[in-house]
């Protein structure tokens, strides 16, 4: 609970987190380099004792907060010494730049202590499914301009380690692709979402995260630095884009449903050739009542609208979303309180893919169940971006009260990773307990919602300069006719 206790008191589950990321540590050679994904006491399955790029971005956010960093730069330059490197031996192998999903200290079972340990990186080679994680090296970028903002340290983005990893993210990067769009072209199950459902093409969360990765990127660099100039250019393209193709709402919607199709040539209104009848009834019910949000992804004929909420809630706290945005997207988060935030977290998809939807998106994944897991389960670490949202767009009391519900009955429950149901009322069927980022996401939204004057360092305060050049008018591979139509006059009538 945050109320009753003031910024030096902790309460008991706050102190109960504090202990699951305690325990969480992992260790190598004597130093704490990152937190393990969960201390479940059950049977030790799969690689939930690995640590996490992205789940530690929720561990780093707690201990930047408690004033812990030392593990955070630990982590950081870890990480950067794992990167995958251009070599010599033939065959499939992880891209030059690509970060890796997680790593292991895998410890020789004859040595002595502290000797004979290895790390052992995941580039997608030992994933479920070899899923690529292509969200790790951008929460990496994430987390390296989160430190500096915390500690003020300048140094470790010039540590010639540090330096050449950012410069090999940025090589693949920033790299032609097979599209001339700015956004990426990813595969499935490349993120949070390390399944298969329906999240390849340009899927909301990793644009989002892209979004993120090239801010963090152009703050890191050195202004001149010809790299970072590279970056700020993909970064107004994106940020372009995203804005003007990702938003929907009510003008949108209208717009939309009244697209013609089957277009060719530069004057086009519908670039995607999207078909009206494809939008589901209940968007345009959602959308209707006001209130709006990023759709989930966008590509030929495709509009997926379903709500991901990470990229949502990422969009505000990294200043992709203008304030018109954000505030449409709380209002409505408050108007569908209950369907996306229920009782323990958010929800990290909805509206859940069900029948044969399900089974031909997920390749009838016993995980992703409608209600369950990815598929319309509710996830604790959520509420960590959540409460960086809020606080953005002056909500902050919304997050204070969802926080306040949530964190006694996650304390209670042992830290699921994540719940079930349409309204997140049951324990996740298959979850692990003492998950470390449901345990440091409390922590870090407890540490935000707090004290409103906390600096959050994953959040991006407004920049007139890249405002400016989002605004301008200078040309972009994808504009077209589209982004110039505005609603068009909805008839009173039935037509
Ligand atoms: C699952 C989640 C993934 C997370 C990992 C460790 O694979 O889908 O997002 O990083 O567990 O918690």
């Amino acid at each position: 609970m945050i109320d009753p206790v003031g910024p030096s008191e902790t309460s008991a589950g706050e102190a109960s987190a504090a202990e699951v990321l305690s325990h969480a540590r992992l260790r190598f050679g004597g130093e704490v380099v990152g937190t393990v994904a969960a201390c479940d006491p059950g049977p030790v399955l799969l690689n939930y004792r690995e640590c996490f790029v992205r789940d530690f971005a929720v561990s780093a956010a707690a201990l930047l907060a408690a004033g812990q960093s030392d593990s955070v730069r630990a982590f950081i330059v870890t990480v950067a010494g794992l990167q995958a490197r251009a070599g010599a031996d033939a065959g499939l192998r992880a891209a030059p730049g690509l970060m890796p999903a997680s790593f292991a200290v895998v410890r020789d079972a004859d040595a002595g202590d502290g000797a004979g340990e290895r790390m052992v990186a995941d580039f997608g080679q030992r994933a479920i499914g070899r899923v690529a994680p292509i969200d790790a090296a951008l929460w990496w970028l994430l987390i390296l301009r989160a430190y500096r903002r915390a500690t003020g340290d300048e140094e470790l983005q010039r540590a010639p380690e540090v330096r050449g990893a950012i410069e090999g993210i940025l090589a693949l990067y920033l790299q032609p692709q097979f599209e001339m769009l700015p956004s990426l072209l990813v595969p499935d199950g490349s993120a949070m979402i390390d399944r298969r459902m329906g999240v390849y093409g340009h899927p909301l969360d990793v644009q989002v995260l892209f979004w993120a990765g090239l801010r963090a990127a152009c703050e890191v660099l050195d202004a001149g630095d010809p790299l970072r100039d590279r970056a700020f250019e993909r970064l107004v393209a994106l940020g372009r884009h995203l804005r003007r193709h990702y938003w929907l709402d009510r003008t949108r919607i209208e717009v939309i449903r009244r697209y013609p199709v089957e277009e060719f040539g530069d004057a086009r209104r519908n670039p995607w050739n999207l078909h009206p009848d494809a939008i589901p009834t209940w968007t345009m019910a959602w959308l209707s009542e006001g209130g709006g949000y990023y759709a989930g992804n966008l590509g030929p004929a495709r509009l997926d609208p379903r709500f991901f909420a990470l990229g949502n809630l990422l969009a505000v706290s990294t200043g992709l979303a203008p304030a018109a945005h954000a505030d449409g997207l709380f209002s409505l988060i408050e108007r569908h309180e209950r369907d996306l935030l229920g009782e323990t977290g958010f929800k990290l998809a909805y509206p859940p893919v069900e029948g044969r939807d399900w089974a031909l998106l997920t390749g009838s994944d016993q995980k992703n169940v409608p209600w369950s897991y990815h598929n319309g389960g509710s996830w604790p670490m959520l509420l960590w971006p959540l409460a960086s949202a809020a606080r953005v767009a002056g909500r902050a009391d919304l997050a204070r009260h969802v926080l306040e519900n949530a964190v006694p009955r996650l304390q209670r429950d042992d830290w699921p990773e994540y719940y079930d149901g349409p309204y997140g009322g049951l324990i996740g069927r298959r979850a692990r307990l003492r998950q470390t980022w449901s345990a440091a996401a409390a922590l870090a939204a407890t540490a935000l919602l707090r004290d409103p004057e906390a600096e959050d360092p994953f959040a991006f305060a407004r920049d007139e300069a890249l405002e400016a050049a989002l605004e301008g008018a200078g040309p972009s591979v994808e504009d077209d006719a589209s982004v110039e139509v505005s609603a068009p006059d909805v008839p009173t009538r039935g037509t």
